[in-house]
């Protein structure tokens, strides 16, 4: 993994905010075994920099919440990949251990953050721009048909056996956040409250095709291959350090037109509150939990 301690001088620089083909392994399909996989063996310490709320460059408003877009997506798809792994090991009553538990309900905090992130896009941006884009992918696009979301969708809904243990309180209240997150952005961003997927016709009880599947991972630029785990990790690495560039030069809620458009209220969200301030810190315990998760399971 990279150090992503920032210097000065780079700070300076503008973001390219260039959003990147994300590679993932076939829906159901295993890491592929790799050479790299001995250069996962250390995650350098570094330090997590911190943001400003507000930012105060100005911002080319269609360029950074587009990569916003895309970017918190992908990693969310990343995220949502490495739980899986985990939700395969205990598909019944054997639950995760302490690691792994701690690795679900960070990967859920980090998911939240992410939906956070992406939705800091202005709503008159998002209707205009954004929304338009996916409606003309699909008049019915949805968040359902995320083809890395279905495997996990049983934790995300509370329904795996072992729930409902003690020991899952933490992953308990990361779900319960999730669920609260998911409903402001949408509330936010959508005050009407009809998805996509609502609005158009004949929607309701729509399954999943493989097409479908396809038009999502395609407007996300994600494209489906063997992928080894050193490489999985590695991308996430890279997204997270081009997600520090941006809220260290733009911070999470940007300077578009001299005004600033906050997600979450005074009034509003004392849940989320923390994962406002806390993206980089919660992104940054993931990525290091599922790096040394697989090099666990290597020594075993
Ligand atoms: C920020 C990015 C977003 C992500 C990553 C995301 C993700 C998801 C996922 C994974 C599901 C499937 C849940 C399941 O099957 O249990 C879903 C469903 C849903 N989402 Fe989102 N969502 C986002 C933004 C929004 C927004 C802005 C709205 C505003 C309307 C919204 C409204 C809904 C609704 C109503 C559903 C239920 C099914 C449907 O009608 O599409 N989401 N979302």
């Amino acid at each position: 993994m990279s150090n992503r301690t920032v210097d000065d001088s780079a700070e300076q620089l503008p973001p390219p905010l260039q959003p990147h083909v994300l590679f993932m392994p076939p829906l159901g399909d295993g890491f592929e075994s790799s050479s790299d996989e001995a250069h996962e063996t250390e995650v350098a310490d570094r330090d997590v920099p911190e943001y400003s709320l507000f930012g105060t460059e100005p911002v080319e408003e269609e360029r950074l919440f587009w990569y916003r877009w895309i970017a918190g997506h992908q990693v969310s798809f990343l995220l949502w990949r490495a739980m899986c792994d985990v939700v395969w090991h205990h598909p019944e009553d054997d639950g995760p251990g302490e690691r792994e538990l701690e690795l679900l309900s960070t990967c859920v905090d980090g998911y939240s953050a992410m939906l956070l992130y992406s939705s800091t896009v202005p709503r008159e941006h998002y209707h205009a721009d954004i929304r338009t884009r996916m409606a003309l992918q699909h008049p019915a696009f949805s968040g359902t048909w995320a083809p890395d979301y279905r495997p996990v969708r049983r934790l995300f809904r509370g329904k795996m056996p072992w729930q409902a243990d003690p020991s899952c309180a933490a992953l308990d209240e990361a779900v319960t956040r999730n669920g609260i997150t998911h409903s402001h952005i949408a509330d936010h961003l959508v005050p009407d409250g009809h998805s996509l997927l609502q609005q158009s016709a004949g929607a309701p009880g729509v399954s999943v095709s493989r097409e479908k599947e396809d038009l999502y991972d395609n407007f996300f630029l994600t494209v489906r291959r063997p992928v080894s785990h050193a490489e999985f990790v590695a991308q996430l690495d890279s997204r997270i350090a081009d997600l520090t560039d941006d809220l260290q030069h733009n911070g999470l809620y940007p300077n578009v037109d001299g005004q600033h458009h906050p997600v979450v209220s005074n009034q509003s969200g004392e849940v989320m509150r923390p994962l406002l301030t806390g993206v980089l810190d919660v992104l940054d315990r993931a990525a290091r939990l599922v790096s040394d998760m697989r090099l666990e399971e290597a020594h075993r």
